[in-house]
């Protein structure tokens, strides 16, 4: 067991996660949906609610990807308009997924510029991908599981302190997609502050200024990782490495049906998938400026039990 149980730690943070529906009937405004978001909720649509074509998804359905490409998820990086992942030998299919992908994440970005109008512009457009493979009994390496709990951390794209906002797109039309939910961030962070360790207040000047401004130029991805960035990383392994913390947190089961589309800051949210095959996701990276409860953000919380910044202006 662990020394303090999470479940069990002594703030008053929130400990449950909520399903909150949003639909065309029950409009809410949209600073109280980007607060929902911030305490650790979902924001669940019964529906896709921006137009999913019916031929890409029966496109989607029929991909066949080679074995070789077959372990991966399918990304769509949409700066560079380029797809990875991909079973190259199919040319006219890889041509298609693309455009199919492009169209996806061109009408998500639309689609949450109106409905979270306080973030609208303040993010950057991460990736897409397209999930093909069925994740109950999906197999791969402890830190590339995603059927363990954790809080989502991009080792080479750090955030510096800014937000991960991801929105699913369950299209599988017969099965649901099955997630578990830990308690968010702010309920464990002071157990994983203990476990992995926090960042001393003097960590940045570890590396020399030459040495940094070299790190930057060879655009080494640790030049730009803060301590925020190190912290958040070794927290997403410790979770997924830490049997008496799956054991004892309490879980929370969620089933996302055919069609079903929701939002969860998953820096926060500490999420698994358990099955379900085929999702389409889009990643906006929002700015920790644009939040409208700036002191519910991991970093700042991670800041208060440090006591010092842990991102470097
Ligand atoms: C994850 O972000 O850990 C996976 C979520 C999913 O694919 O449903
Ligand atoms: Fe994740």
């Amino acid at each position: 067991m662990p020394a303090t149980s999470p479940a069990h730690s002594q703030n008053t943070a929130a400990e449950t996660t909520n399903l909150i529906t949003v639909s065309r009937t029950s409009p809410r405004e949209a600073t109280s949906l980007c607060e929902e978001l911030e305490c650790g909720n979902i924001l669940y649509f019964s529906e896709p609610p921006f137009l999913i074509p019916a031929e890409d998804r029966e496109a989607l359905l029929g991909q066949k990807q080679s074995s070789a490409a077959f372990h991966k998820n399918v990304a769509y990086r949409p700066a560079e308009d380029r797809v990875t992942g991909l079973d190259e030998s199919d040319a006219a299919g890889a041509e298609r997924l693309h455009a199919i992908l492009r169209g996806y994440s061109q009408s998500a970005m639309k689609f949450l510029g109106e409905l979270l109008t306080p973030y609208a512009g303040k993010w950057k457009l991460d990736y897409a991908s397209f999930r093909p493979i069925e994740e109950r009994g999906r197999v791969a390496r402890l830190h590339a599981r995603n059927d363990l709990p954790h809080v989502d951390a991009f080792p080479t794209r750090p955030t510096n302190g800014d937000r991960i906002l991801r929105l699913f797109t369950n299209i599988n039309p017969t099965q649901s997609r099955v997630w578990m939910t830990a308690p968010p961030f702010a309920a464990i962070a002071p157990y994983f502050a203990k476990s992995v360790g926090l960042p001393a207040a003097q960590w940045q000047g570890a590396l020399s200024a030459s040495l940094r401004k070299l790190a930057r130029a060879v655009n080494w991805p640790g030049a730009r990782r803060s301590p925020y960035d190190q912290f958040m990383h070794a927290c997403h392994n410790a979770m997924k490495e830490d049997t008496a913390f799956q054991q004892s947190a309490a879980m929370q089961r969620w089933e996302f049906p055919p069609n079903a589309t929701w939002m969860v800051l998953t820096d926060c949210v500490s999420h698994a998938v358990l099955e379900g095959q085929y999702a389409l996701e889009q990643t906006f990276i929002i700015s920790r400026a644009a939040m409208v409860r700036p002191e519910l953000a991991p970093v700042a919380i991670l800041e208060r039990l440090a006591g010092h910044p842990l991102t470097g202006a």
